[in-house]
């Protein structure tokens, strides 16, 4: 099964680490660790990680670019970059060592012309994915129906669309169908219009999307609370186990992540929402920007195989 990422806001993300931060002095940080970011981009990471490979699809600018798709291809996924002028963007974090705090300075995207926004749909529809995975914010210079677009083309070459995004442009791809939506409650709530859906209208919020009936599968992340799967069959909810959490960053790509492997090894649906909840979790037992690692995935999900449906939804 042929897996393509989409990522129109790559970045190149640059952590390190400080005692403690204070105005005017000069802050003494640790060797720089770089890491190449961007949602479908650490979907892609998270997939080879767990044995499957997959096509990166991003623009790239500039020296940040070509780090970029060094420190990709060296973890082994594809890469189809298509080249645009200007600099790809980069991310800072910091984390205070003293107190465990994390500063995430974010750049805004790399602003994408028309023309180029339109090759990376070209390199996506010759590479004939059987499951096309798009995530993160749309950059400057993009209306918010490119990700309509991008259903639209997922149903002409008979793709199966995983949408991981937010606001206006996650309202517009809804409306144009898709496989599968990974709203957290901030962007289901948005979705169906509410300021802020309560934990028990998680469940009524999901099947409301479901039987608009543009969406096949919604899987709603709950942060510590697991998710909530819903489909034409009905919802059920995928708790979390309880772990030592160090950072929660890439949680929501790890989970994508885990989903989008399921789907490429055809295992259902309660499946797929219980691999997803293992490598969120997962990625927050490592610290920074790490995502999983392997053997807590396997351990993680046995634990949720077991015990994860004793917990009703109603539970919480
Ligand atoms: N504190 C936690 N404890 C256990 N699991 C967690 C925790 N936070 C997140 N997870 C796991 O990660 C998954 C995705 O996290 P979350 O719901 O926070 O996604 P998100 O808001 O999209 O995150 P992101 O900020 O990465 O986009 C959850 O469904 C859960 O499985
Ligand atoms: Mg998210």
């Amino acid at each position: 099964m042929k897996i393509v990422t989409l990522t129109l806001s790559p970045a190149l993300d640059k952590s390190t680490t400080v005692e403690h931060i204070a105005p005017e002095h000069k802050l003494r940080c640790s060797t720089p660790r770089l890491d190449a970011g961007g949602g479908g981009i650490n979907v892609s990471k998270g997939i080879q990680r767990l044995g499957l490979a997959s096509t990166a699809v991003f623009p790239v600018g500039g020296s940040n670019g070509r780090l970029l798709v060094e420190l990709l291809m060296h973890s082994g996924v594809v890469v189809e970059a298509v080249e645009v002028p200007g600099e790809t963007r980069e991310n800072f974090s910091v984390l205070e060592t003293g107190t465990g705090f994390q500063y995430r300075f974010t750049m805004p995207g790399q602003s994408l012309g028309h023309q180029e926004a339109e090759t990376c749909l070209e390199a996506v529809r010759r590479l004939r994915p059987d499951i096309l995975v798009a995530s993160g914010s749309l950059p400057p210079g993009l209306p918010e129906t490119y990700y309509a677009k991008v259903a639209a083309l997922a149903k002409q070459i008979g793709a199966r669309l995983v949408l991981d995004t937010s606001g206006a442009a996650l309202q517009a791809a809804a409306h144009e169908g898709l496989y599968l939506l990974k709203p957290n409650l901030g962007e289901l709530s948005a979705l169906v219009g509410v300021e802020k859906l309560e934990m028990n209208q998680v469940d009524d919020a999901a099947m409301e999307i479901i039987h608009r009936g543009t969406c096949e599968v919604v899987v709603v992340s709950l942060g510590p609370h697991g998710a909530l799967l819903a489909t034409r069959d009905g919802f059920v909810h995928v708790a979390a186990p309880i772990v030592e959490k160090r950072s929660t960053v890439g949680a929501g790509d790890s989970m994508v992540a885990g989903m989008v492997w399921a789907l490429g090894q055809n295992k259902p649906p309660l499946e797929m929402a219980q691999v997803g909840v293992a490598c969120g979790t997962a990625a927050t037992m490592n610290p920074g920007t790490e995502l999983f690692r392997p053997d807590d995935v396997w351990r993680l999900f046995d634990w949720i195989q077991t015990f994860g449906k004793r917990y009703r939804f109603t539970d919480f």
